[in-house]
Formats: structure tokens, C-alpha cells, sequence
């Protein structure tokens, strides 16, 4: 008989994790015929200790699956005690009927999925595919935003983008609150990097904290953290993002669209320097900066009293504004060779130039949704260019296609792509993106406009963005 195996899978160790030998056996026989590498380990503490093992003799797990229930550290343990580790494998849960409540929270916690007993080979297999697909894929953002976070140039000599520089320069040395502002897209988050580099804090943590994509009732323990049992579903301990910045910048995106409660928390821990757990009496000392970014009119706020005025004096001790595109928009020859250069050697294509007419074209067009727009219509442009100039023909494509086309992936007539997948789970997830892509190019990436065009939390559709990645 020959056997059939799935595409690569002998290239995947899988860790089976059950008290009980009986499963033990069937999946490893199951998983062995498909292909796979199997590891087994009878309770958590045995699974902790074989992939530290396998990692030191260099070999990586790709897949955990673990029954919940389990003498000494059973499943949720396990679960928890991965989640802590960076770059840990995916986790799919194995529960008996009766904790199925208990696999639904795991899912909540992180785990990808949860298969229930009796195991159906099916579903098993289903599961292990999508969940090695989906290991892939983390692996491959987290070595992307590593590499992202190299570096984050602020690209442009015009003499507002010069001027900006000195500011920072000037702005970085000091302990003091910066708050940036301007239009979507104009690089606020570039500047507040940059702060951070140019900062006698340059080695320590740069924690990014967007305020509009939690929800107010979370936005608290976020920030200061919690004690394991303040509140319903604080199961653990957490750390806030206050304190994971100690020692660093803690860079508060979005900050017009804080609630007021957790606006009067943030003022105190600015003025105190300490802060408190959620659930806890004793406070600590935290050694942050804070960078605050918002392209709302905190003034504006003030008066409609949605902004506390106390703090909007704090935050705007040094404020720093990014021009829109139209204010300096001699940097578009530059910007776009930079992006051209950055978004060829992510592609893996050969770099590309662009045509005089598709210079002189880029100089005319209007970005409302300043330089990010500019970089999403060069990447939609590369698709259609030819040998190694993008021209004012392509472009035009994506220019006359309207801003909706103005983005990666969705080449015109391309909606049929959300028609080449194999599974229907597969199927929602493209067009769900494809939707949100629209909707946001349509409003100039503006997110808030767009929640309110769909009638959403702007919390919820910022995590649907950046669950699609589409806010780069
Ligand atoms: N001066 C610049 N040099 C290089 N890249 C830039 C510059 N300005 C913006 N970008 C790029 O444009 C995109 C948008 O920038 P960024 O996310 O910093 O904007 P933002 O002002 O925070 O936008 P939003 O208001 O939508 O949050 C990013 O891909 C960023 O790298
Ligand atoms: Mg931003």
C-alpha cells in the first residue's frame, strides 16, 4: 500500500500531551501515518520538559496537542505556561465532554482550537492542518516585525520634514510627555520610534499601546495590569503596559479616544510615577516616557468635555505636529523610492524604479490619506509593472480603479481570488478582509470614520484590521 501523506509533513514535530495511554497511542499512530513526528508526554510538566529538551538539541515542536484534564499540570497549565514563552508552538486542546466549557476559555486564552472526546480522525486531521497553517504564518509575522523593528527611518529632506527632525532631536532628551498629532497616515507612530531611538531609553522597551482598539472595560487592566481573581476572567496575574515599559517608552496611540476613567488613571501615574494593579493596594514605581499620538483635536475634546483638560495640558507639554503629505509633498520622489526599495526586497522581487511620467504623476496626485496612501498605491502599482520601472500607466490602474483597488493583493477583478480557497473558514476570513480593506480605503484609512460608516466599535473593527494586517 502506498501511503499518502500530507504535503510537508514530515517536516513537523507534533508534542501529543494525555494522562491516558489509550489516546496517547491513537493519536501518535494517526499522526505517524499522516506523516508527522510524534513526541508524547503523559502530563504537562513531562510536555515543558521534552520541548526543552528538543530545543536544545535544536528541534522545535510545530504543534502541541493536549488533553485539558491531567494529573500534576494539566492542559490549561500547559497552555499558560507557553503563552509566557516566545515563539511557542500552537496549542489545540483535547477536552471530555464536560469541560467544554473549560476548552472554550482555553480557545479565549490563546488556544487555536479544541477537539472534543471521542476524537474523530476527521476532525483531528482538519484541525492539525489549520493549526500548523496558522503556526506558520505567526512565525512568519513575528520575524517580520522583528525585523521591522530594526529599523524605522524617517525618510524626507523638505524643510518641514528637517524641522521635524530637530524636534525630535530636542524632544527625545527630555523626560517630559510628547504628544504627537496629525492626519492619518502622516508617520506618527515613525515619530514616536523615532523618540524612542533618539532617546537616552534607546536600549530599553518600546511598548505600543493602540487606546481605540481595547474596550473600555479592559482598557484599565491593560494598562496597569491585574491581580489573578480582580475581576471576572482575570485568571492570571497580568502585567500591565506600564510596567512592561519600565525602563523604556510607552507609546499611547490614539489617546483621544481613551475613556474618561481610565484618562483620570493615566494622569496619576504621570504625576506619581507609581502604579497599582487592578485588585491591588500597593503601588510601585514605574521609570516610563510617555509618547501620546492622536489625529483628533484634543482641544477640540477638551471642550466637549470627552478630554480631560488636566491631562490634555500634561500630554501637550512638548507637542510635536507631522505635517500632512500635501505640506511636504517634495518628499514624495523620496518616500517613494524608499517604499519602492522596501516593499521590493519584502517581495523578494529585483528593486524597481519608477518612470519619469510615474514621478511627475505621484508630485499631482492628492493623498488624503497622506503618506500611507502613497506607499499602499506604489504597492498595488508594483503589481502590475513590468521589468523594473513602475509607470504612470500603472499606477493610473490603481489610481482609476478608485481608492478601494489602492491596496495590496486586490488586483482589479480580483474579488474572484476570495473563490480560491478550500475551506469555508478560509473563504470568510478572505472576504472579511477584503471587505474591511474597502471599507478603510474608502475613508482615507480613517478608522474611526469607518467604524461609524458601519455602525462598529472602533475597538472591534482595530482588531479585526489588525487581525488582517491591514494597517501597516
Ligand atoms: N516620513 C516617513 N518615512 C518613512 N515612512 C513613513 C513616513 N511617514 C509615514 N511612513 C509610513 O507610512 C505608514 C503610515 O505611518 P504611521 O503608521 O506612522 O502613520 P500614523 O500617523 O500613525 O497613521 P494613523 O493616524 O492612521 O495611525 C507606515 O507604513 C510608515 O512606515
Ligand atoms: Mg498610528
Amino acid at each position: 500500500m502506498t501511503k499518502k501523506t500530507m504535503s510537508g509533513a514530515g517536516d513537523h514535530n507534533i508534542l501529543v500531551v494525555d494522562d491516558d495511554s489509550d489516546i496517547r497511542v491513537a493519536l501518535e499512530m494517526l499522526l505517524k501515518y499522516e506523516g508527522f513526528s510524534v513526541w508524547t508526554a503523559k502530563s504537562g510538566t513531562e510536555a515543558l520538559q521534552r520541548l526543552e529538551l528538543e530545543a536544545t538539541a535544536g528541534n522545535r515542536a510545530s504543534l502541541v496537542i493536549s488533553d485539558v484534564k491531567m494529573p500534576g499540570l494539566d492542559g490549561m497549565g500547559l497552555l499558560d505556561a507557553l503563552m509566557e514563552q516566545p515563539n511557542s508552538p500552537p496549542v489545540v486542546l483535547v477536552s471530555g465532554h464536560a469541560d467544554v466549557p473549560m476548552a472554550v476559555e482555553a480557545v479565549r486564552k490563546g488556544a487555536l482550537d479544541f477537539l472534543e472526546k471521542p476524537l474523530d480522525q476527521n476532525r483531528v486531521l482538519v484541525s492539525v492542518r489549520s493549526a500548523l497553517r496558522q503556526g506558520l504564518l505567526a512565525q512568519e509575522n513575528q520575524t517580520l516585525k522583528a525585523r521591522l523593528a530594526e529599523r524605522y527611518p524617517l525618510v524626507g529632506s523638505s524643510p518641514a520634514m528637517e524641522e521635524l527632525r530637530v524636534h525630535i532631536e530636542r524632544a527625545a532628551a527630555a523626560m517630559a510627555p510628547i504628544l504627537v498629532t496629525g492626519e492619518n497616515g502622516t508617520g506618527k507612530e515613525v515619530v514616536a520610534r523615532n523618540l524612542h531611538m533618539a532617546s537616552d531609553r534607546a536600549a530599553g522597551p518600546f511598548i505600543a499601546v493602540n487606546c481605540a482598539a481595547i474596550p473600555a472595560e479592559l482598557i484599565e487592566s491593560e494598562l496597569f495590569g491585574h491581580e489573578k481573581g480582580s475581576f471576572t476572567g482575570a485568571f492570571e496575574t497580568r502585567v500591565g503596559h506600564f510596567e512592561a515599559a519600565n525602563g523604556g517608552t510607552l507609546f499611547l496611540d490614539e489617546i483621544g479616544d481613551m475613556p474618561l476613567a481610565a484618562q483620570a488613571k493615566v494622569l496619576r501615574a504621570l504625576e506619581t510615577r507609581e502604579i497599582t494593579r487592578v485588585g491591588s493596594t500597593q503601588s510601585f514605581e514605574v521609570d516610563i516616557r510617555v509618547v501620546a499620538a492622536t489625529n483628533a483635536d484634543l482641544a477640540a475634546a477638551v471642550e466637549e468635555k470627552t478630554f480631560r483638560m488636566d491631562l490634555f495640558f500634561r500630554l501637550n507639554v512638548v507637542p510635536l505636529r507631522v505635517p500632512p503629505l500635501r505640506d511636504h509633498i517634495a518628499d514624495v520622489d523620496e518616500l517613494s523610492a524608499y517604499f519602492l526599495k522596501d516593499l521590493a526586497a519584502r517581495s523578494g522581487r529585483a528593486n524597481i524604479g519608477l518612470s519619469d511620467d510615474a514621478k511627475k504623476l505621484l508630485r499631482t496626485t492628492e493623498y488624503p490619506g497622506n503618506v500611507r496612501q502613497l506607499r499602499n498605491l506604489l504597492e498595488g502599482a508594483m503589481v502590475f509593472s513590468q521589468g523594473d520601472q513602475v509607470r504612470a500607466a500603472d499606477l493610473a490602474v490603481i489610481l482609476e480603479g478608485g481608492p478601494a483597488l489602492a491596496t495590496p493583493n486586490s488586483t482589479p477583478g480580483s474579488d474572484n481570488e476570495v473563490f480560491d480557497v478550500e475551506t469555508f473558514e478560509e473563504f470568510k476570513n478572505q472576504s472579511e478582509a477584503l471587505f474591511f480593506r474597502r471599507k478603510l480605503d474608502g475613508n482615507a484609512g480613517n478608522v474611526k470614520r469607518t467604524a461609524e460608516e458601519l455602525g462598529m466599535q472602533r475597538s472591534h473593527l482595530y482588531r479585526k484590521l489588525e487581525r488582517y494586517d491591514l494597517r501597516r
